[in-house]
């Protein structure tokens, strides 16, 4: 059991070559360079690409692609394609192999440059070395366990 199931948190999209997977555990861990951390179980299939791949990608979509992270949470890469599965778009990175998805309002490309290894979980370090986003509103999904999702409030409180 997470403890932390109620706090909503940010999902990104993690590509990999060409697999796409759902995580929420993930930190910046360093900002300038950007450094960004994910958590990915040994389980996953994203794990086996990770360990073979020099990067990845950081993708965030709009609360309308909610479908598409159910999806792609549910489902592993070893036996889906899941751009096809979702009908999200495959899109050529510029620096990285990993490729992005157009859909995406902010696109991270990461170049790995570390690994920490847990029991259960490897926390992959990944350097931003390229990065695009769209202007407009958007609302970020945010999970509160694998299947309970909400977005982020319009309000903002100014201090
Ligand atoms: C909203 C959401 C967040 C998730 N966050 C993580 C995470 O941070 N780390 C992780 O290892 N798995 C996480 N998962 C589970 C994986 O996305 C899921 O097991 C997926 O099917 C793995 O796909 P793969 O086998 O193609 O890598 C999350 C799932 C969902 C739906």
């Amino acid at each position: 059991m997470n403890i932390l199931e109620k706090i909503p948190k940010p999902v990104a999209l993690i590509t990999v070559m060409e697999n796409i997977m759902p995580c929420y555990n993930f930190i910046v861990l360093e900002e300038d360079p950007l450094l960004i951390g994910i958590s990915v179980h040994t389980e996953r299939f994203t794990h086996y690409l990770l360990n073979r791949s020099f990067d990845f990608g950081l993708n965030f979509v709009d609360i309308s692609h909610v479908g598409a992270i159910n999806y792609t949470g549910r489902t592993t890469g070893e036996h889906t394609d899941k751009f096809y599965g979702t009908k999200l778009t495959k899109k050529p990175a510029k620096l990285i192999r990993s490729y992005l998805i157009e859909e995406s309002i902010l696109s991270l490309e990461c170049v790995k440059k570390d690994k920490i290894s847990f029991s259960e979980h490897t926390l992959f370090i990944g350097q931003v070395v390229n990065f695009e986003s769209k202007d407009g509103e958007f609302k970020i999904p945010l999970a509160y366990d694998y299947r309970r999702y909400t977005y982020q409030s319009d309000e903002v409180i100014e201090f």
